[in-house]
């Protein structure tokens, strides 16, 4: 089986956490680099908490490289109330050496994607580093295949109600994306937000005696603490590693062909993803989830991790 090349951009975070180790750890995947981007936490937080992630996953042959520390236009904005102080507030890592690719991740993602045809792009967090990418070197277009994406709602979002962090975060780096003309799946809210780690989810994974186990039950006891006094939910929804079921295993999630455009205005409808079924339809994006057969996709790649 040829293994399908990736790069996953994220912003570690409890949720981006199990979007690497499922990149990490399937047996159907190349993971050819790791960026770091802002959101959850500022870019020296999560480029660490990216790095010591590969570390514990055991891939130190994964290169890490630390994205922008703002945004293309606007100012920072973090989510601490949900990711803690440190982004992943819940766990503490060994001490492993602090290494990061000498590149840029706008430069170590135009390099990549150069010298890598039909590559994969996964992003799980503010969509910056591929925004700048595209804009440095337009030509690397023609080696995406596809991206895939954690972000957006067809309907409402979580941090206002027309957003969702994501995109929120960065729409002109979104807008460009959906722009790019690239095959591009959406996994947003509407799925994400139906993968709850419920009581019965946590459950199951105490079951799960590996250092995947442990790192899941750590960090989604203090995730799910922090969704439940923020955002008034009864459990986390585990929104990030649903890019990499789609990648591995897209039956999953119901997919509907749609017009996707990003809101760049100043105004309270900012970040939102405006998603229609008129054509031309440029996004794929997932509108169902099979709740059980998503866990056991999680579930079967904490089990690998020992
Ligand atoms: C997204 O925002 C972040 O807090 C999560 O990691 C996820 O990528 C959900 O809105
Ligand atoms: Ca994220």
């Amino acid at each position: 089986m040829v293994k399908q090349k990736i790069i996953l951009d994220s912003d570690p975070g409890h949720d981006d956490a199990f979007a690497i180790l499922l990149a990490c750890y399937s047996d159907k995947l190349d993971l050819a680099g790791v960026s770091s981007c802002s959101g959850n936490q500022t870019i020296e937080k999560t480029s660490k908490n990216a790095l010591n992630l590969v570390n514990y996953f055991n891939r130190s042959d994964i290169k890490v490289a630390k994205g922008s520390p703002r945004p293309i236009k606007r100012e920072p904005r973090i989510c601490a109330e949900i990711h803690g102080e440190s982004g992943l507030d819940g766990f503490t890592f060994p001490k492993y050496k602090e290494e990061y690719n000498e590149k840029n991740a706008t430069d170590f993602l135009v390099d990549i994607i150069n010298n890598n045809k039909d590559i994969v792009m996964v992003t799980t967090g503010p969509m910056t580093n591929l925004g700048l990418a595209i804009l440095k070197d337009r030509n690397i277009l023609k080696n995406i295949k596809e991206i895939v994406f954690m972000g957006g709602s067809t309907k409402e979002g979580n941090v206002t109600p027309a957003a969702e962090f994501n995109i929120l975060v960065d729409p002109e780096a979104a807008d460009i994306v959906m722009n790019s003309g690239v095959p591009i799946r959406m996994l947003g809210l509407d799925v994400t937000r139906k993968v709850l780690v419920t009581d019965e989810v946590l459950n199951r994974a105490r079951q799960i005696k590996t250092k995947g186990g442990e790192l899941f039950v750590k960090l989604m006891e203090v995730f799910n603490k922090n969704q439940r006094d923020y955002f008034g939910l009864e459990a986390g929804p585990l929104h990030d590693p649903a890019t990499i079921v789609a990648i591995i295993n897209p039956d999953v999630f119901t997919w509907q062909d749609m017009n996707v455009k990003v809101d760049t205005s100043d105004t309270d409808e900012t970040g939102r993803t405006i998603c229609a079924s008129k054509e031309p339809h440029n996004v794929k994006v997932a509108i169902e989830v099979n709740v059980e057969a998503y866990w056991q996709e999680i579930f079967k790649h904490l089990e690998k991790c020992i």
